[in-house]
């Protein structure tokens, strides 16, 4: 590729990354899904243009440096096919920006549009006092709820003290030191008191499907995806586990992705399957009245 910016606009630049990304067959799943999507991200990163940006600036021609260092950037995404949020430490969840790296899975899930939505019409906003997330990884979804739930305390936990390092750098980050507690725990091994919600994207990945996944995600830890042979060594601890910590009307929302169908089979409980605007599946919600 000609590495000379000739009047390359912002445009431009996405353009040319995007045919370089499809022409490299590199996969999108880890926060975009598509090859322009991604290019936009790796670009306003390595221009220092925050994505939520309102001003419209593609026009703006960029500098040879600038191209330069993007090109770099999407040569090093192609080669190594490391997920862009490891090469960038960033990445979106409910427009917030956090920090990951390899230590927490990146951020993706469909939860985000359930908090967005105060999880209407399940829950009454006010209602909700306490909150418990099993598995935080990058305390993306805590962080989300603690600023879509303002009245509501919530605990956190994940079993990888490395996972809660990172979380806590992002709590730290968002200053919600007072409304996040972050607890290792085996799922409730350490849980005390009982919760208005219950959220958790538990690994889900059976041992045969890790096997055949694309590159990608052997950069994220194993931890955060395999769960066994048929993907429901965790959530069948949450479901089994769950009940004595749910307020009497309190709500569990699990996400299962590509372990749904088997979820479904094995317990016959009355999941409402979310269907998401903005793309998205695999989220069962159930009502504590169900489970015990
Ligand atoms: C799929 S990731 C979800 C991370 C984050 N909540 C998100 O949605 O981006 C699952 C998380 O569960 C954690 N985990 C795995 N086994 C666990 C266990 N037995 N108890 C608590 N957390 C566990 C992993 O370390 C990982 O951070």
């Amino acid at each position: 590729m000609n590495i000379i910016s000739q009047n390359l606009s912002i445009d431009d630049a996405i353009k040319k990354i995007a045919e370089l990304f499809n022409k490299h067959e590199i996969f999108f799943g880890h926060g975009t899904d598509n090859a322009v999507d991604e290019a936009t991200e790796l670009v306003y990163f390595t221009l220092n243009i925050d994505l939520s940006s309102t001003q419209n600036i593609n026009d703006r021609i960029i500098l040879e440096d600038e191209w330069k260092a993007v090109h770099k950037l999407a040569v090093l995404r192609t080669e190594t096919r490391k997920p862009l949020p490891y090469l960038t430490n960033q990445a979106y969840f409910c427009h917030e920006k956090f920090y990951v790296d390899e230590r927490v899975l990146i951020p993706r899930s469909p939860i985000a549009e359930m908090i967005q939505n105060h999880f209407n019409p399940w829950l009454e906003q006010k209602m909700v006092k306490n909150i418990l997330e099993i598995g935080t990884g990058s305390g993306c979804i805590a962080i989300a709820m603690a600023k879509y739930f303002e009245h509501s305390l919530i605990t956190a936990t994940d079993i990888s003290n490395a996972a809660l390092e990172v979380a806590k750098m992002n709590v730290k980050y968002f200053s919600f030191e007072k409304k996040i507690k972050l607890i290792q725990s085996d799922l409730f091994d350490k849980i005390q008191g009982k919760f208005n919600l219950i959220v958790s994207n538990p690994p889900y990945v059976p041992r045969e499907v890790m096997k055949n996944l694309p590159q990608e995600y052997s950069f994220e830890p194993s931890k955060a995806l395999l769960a066994g042979d048929n993907g429901l060594d965790f959530i069948a601890r949450i479901l089994h586990d769950a009940p004595p910590f749910l307020e009497d009307d309190g709500i569990l929302v699990i996400e299962a992705g590509v372990a749904s169908t088997e979820m479904e089979r094995e317990f016959k409980l009355p999941f409402k399957w979310i269907d998401f605007e903005f793309g998205g599946e695999g989220v069962a919600l159930i009502e504590a009245k169900h489970l015990k």
